[in-house]
């Protein structure tokens, strides 16, 4: 039984097979109507979303097939106590695959464990985001032609922020030319992350910085992330650092001209709305492209049950 919990469970030529997937149903959605007709997805949000739930639900529905679920655990057993384990077990009885997201790191791990059907991670605690690496990956290929040989700027909270630590992972296996990593000192890239990287790809440039310009001036694609306060044990520490990174058009002046501009939002203040309508500024493209890539892992997940 495949499941997605981490960027790994994909090969490099899977993901050059979905982005596929996905550009053909983005230029012919009409063809993919009734594709996973019969089939119904469970979507179990034990933490807030948006874009990563009704993206899923989304794709389901535009594959012609149904959804059941919740965005609010406070309405399921897990209130009298039920283990995850135990309420993986029961949907998956319900239900041909789950999309999940929870709060702690691991979750969708264990919770594999139990299911008879694939699982896909929607996000665990600050640990992966595959299905988002995945529409990163969709939305620089969608802009930028090829995945290789750019220089990458991820820029926010490093420490915390799941996105760029799948991101990170996956890019690195396509040839990219180098990473700036911009963060405050206390929300730098995990060190086991950096440690992966060298034992891996030493050929990558990383360079860690603190400030965002020499990021800006040199990359083809900054990368802007969210301080994530709920992971934060204080709120203090918070507040010393929400502000670390604002990106406005004056600054945006000194990016590159064909530079591309994501976010995997929510965005709070990290980049300004005067820059919604920079040319440059893909990231509410991103979040719909997102829909695209999940419906090609849907259908691909279920055909090889299938098979
Ligand atoms: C991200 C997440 O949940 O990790 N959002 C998303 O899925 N697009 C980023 C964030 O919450 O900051």
């Amino acid at each position: 039984m495949r499941h997605l919990i981490q960027p790994e469970d994909l090969s490099n030529q899977e993901f050059m097979d979905l982005i596929e997937t996905a550009s053909h149903i983005l230029a012919h959605p009409e063809l993919y109507k009734e594709r996973a007709k019969g089939k119904i997805l469970a979507s179990l949000f034990f933490e807030p979303s948006t874009r990563t739930k009704f993206s899923f639900d989304a794709a389901m529905l535009r594959l012609g097939g149904e959804v059941i679920g919740f965005s609010d655990s406070q309405s399921t057993s897990s209130q009298k106590g039920e283990s995850l384990a135990d309420t993986i077990r029961i949907m998956s009885g319900f239900a041909d695959i789950i999309a999940m997201r929870h709060p702690l790191e691991g979750a969708s791990l264990l919770a594999s464990k139990t299911s008879r059907v694939p699982v896909i991670n929607g996000g665990d605690g600050g640990h992966q985001h595959p299905t988002q690496a995945l529409t990163d990956l969709f939305t620089i290929y969608h802009y930028k032609k090829k995945l290789s040989g750019h220089k990458i700027a991820l820029i926010g909270d490093l420490r915390y922020g799941r996105t760029v630590h799948s991101l990170i992972k996956t890019l690195a296996r396509f040839k990219v030319d180098s990473f700036y990593l911009v963060s405050p000192e206390e929300l730098s890239m995990p060190r086991h992350i950096l440690d992966w990287m060298q034992a891996n790809y030493p050929d990558i440039h990383i360079y860690v910085l603190h400030d965002m310009e020499p990021a800006l001036r040199d990359c083809d694609i900054l990368y802007m992330t969210r301080i994530q306060k709920e992971r934060f044990f204080n709120e203090a520490d918070y507040l010393k650092l929400k502000n670390s990174y604002l990106l406005d058009a004056e600054k945006m002046q000194l990016a590159k001209k064909d530079a591309i501009l994501m976010h995997p939002l929510p965005r709070v203040n990290e980049i300004s709305i005067d820059l919604d309508n920079d040319p440059r500024s893909v990231y509410f493209e991103q979040a719909a492209m997102g829909m695209y890539i999940r419906m090609a892992l849907i259908l691909k997940l279920l055909e090889e049950c299938d098979d």
